[in-house]
């Protein structure tokens, strides 16, 4: 189908510049998408991105309150026709505050053609579902392909994410560490996970059980507008993957400068957030990013004796890219409500 077509194909369920479609988070869960289509989709927008096949501005922020965080994310990806925005925000600590989420957000998709918005969706559940396939991807290209043991510090929305699907690219784990400083999490993550996983959840008992037992560690904790390294690097083994969605929140600078390859999603993006202060003493030497190990510019592991950080921050290519499947199912199936504009 190409671009008017596609657009004609939305005329005939939404009048373009008339209505929006409005997708609220219950009904972005209710959209069916498989595993496997949001990791394809995903590998798709890392390779579109680092081979200059999108459209993606490093995302500006505003930073309200310590450690807080708004981020604007527009992408366009011209393959598939897909435009538009994500406005997420990051607030470590609404659940004690006020029993939400950490983070929250809206996206809006356009039409490439005439610019009109075409959907407005809650922004949780794609965040929830192409994030932890960003680590999916690493952990295939980075991780050691008889890795055994995975460990996820924080049982959140993403750490849940992680381990539910993890074991698709890691077929041979046997077993996963969880570790978060709130423990009915990481019951409640266990509780409702392992019916359903073949690998036997532990619960750590310390980041150093946790860092010394796995050779994939992946981290979603909260991002802390300068490092707070709970990880001493004597923890941390050559060999290991280690897989951040905090930025360098938990470890030693001497960690991430020893990583035998150190790997970004965007450079761009990361050069803008030095100058927030996220990386008070700047980036490692970076190796590439994540799209030119999926395109197969760069090579991923190649020996059991490397240690590979990848630091992935979360690209709106990612979005857009899943965004566009889910708009175009639920108008298919009548899911969620035209707004008039
Ligand atoms: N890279 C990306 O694309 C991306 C996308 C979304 C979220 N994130 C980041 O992932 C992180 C988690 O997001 P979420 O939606 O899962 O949040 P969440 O609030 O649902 O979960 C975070 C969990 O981490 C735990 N935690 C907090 N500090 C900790 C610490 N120092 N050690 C261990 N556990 C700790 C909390 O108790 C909580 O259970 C945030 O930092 C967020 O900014 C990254």
């Amino acid at each position: 189908m190409n671009s008017l077509e596609y657009r004609a194909w939305i005329s005939r369920h939404l009048e373009i510049s008339k209505d929006v479609l409005y997708l609220t988070q219950d009904e972005c869960r209710k959209i069916p998408i498989t595993h496997e289509e949001i990791l394809d989709k995903t590998e798709k927008a890392l390779i579109a991105y680092s081979t200059k096949k999108a459209e993606m501005p490093a995302k500006i922020g505003i930073h309200p309150l310590k450690d807080t965080f708004f981020h604007a994310m527009p992408a366009y990806i011209p393959e598939e026709f897909a435009c538009g925005i994500k406005w997420g925000s990051c607030y470590p600590e609404n659940r004690e505050r006020f029993g939400y989420s950490q983070a929250n957000g809206l996206i809006i998709f356009n039409d490439h053609e005439s610019g009109c918005p075409l959907c407005i969706m809650d922004c949780i559940y794609v965040t929830e579902m192409r994030t932890p396939a960003v680590s999916y991807v690493a952990a295939k290209y980075l991780a050691g392909r008889n890795t055994k043991t995975f460990g996820m510090i924080g049982s959140g929305v993403q750490g849940r994410q992680h381990v539910t699907n993890i074991s698709k690219v890691l077929p041979q784990l046997e077993s996963i560490y969880i570790y978060d400083t709130y423990e009915p999490a990481m019951d409640k993550l266990i509780s409702d996970l392992q019916p359903g996983i073949r690998a036997k959840i532990i619960k750590a008992r310390s980041y150093e059980e946790i860092a010394k037992s796995t050779e994939v560690l992946a981290s979603a904790t909260i991002i802390t507008g300068k490092p707070e390294p709970k990880i001493k690097d004597a923890w941390i083994q050559k060999g290991q993957t280690l897989l951040l969605c905090d930025c360098h929140s938990l470890y030693e600078d001497a960690t991430m400068k020893r990583a035998d390859k150190y790997l970004l999603d965007s450079i761009e993006q990361h050069n803008l957030l030095i100058g927030y202060g996220y990386y008070p003493y700047g980036l490692p030497v970076v190796y590439g990013e994540m799209g030119e190990v999926a395109a197969g510019i760069k090579k991923g592991r190649e020996s059991a004796e490397e240690l590979i950080v990848c630091n992935n921050v979360g690209m709106a290519v990612e979005d857009m890219m899943v965004v566009r499947v889910l708009f175009d199912r639920a108008l298919e199936l009548g899911i969620g409500r035209k707004l008039p504009l």
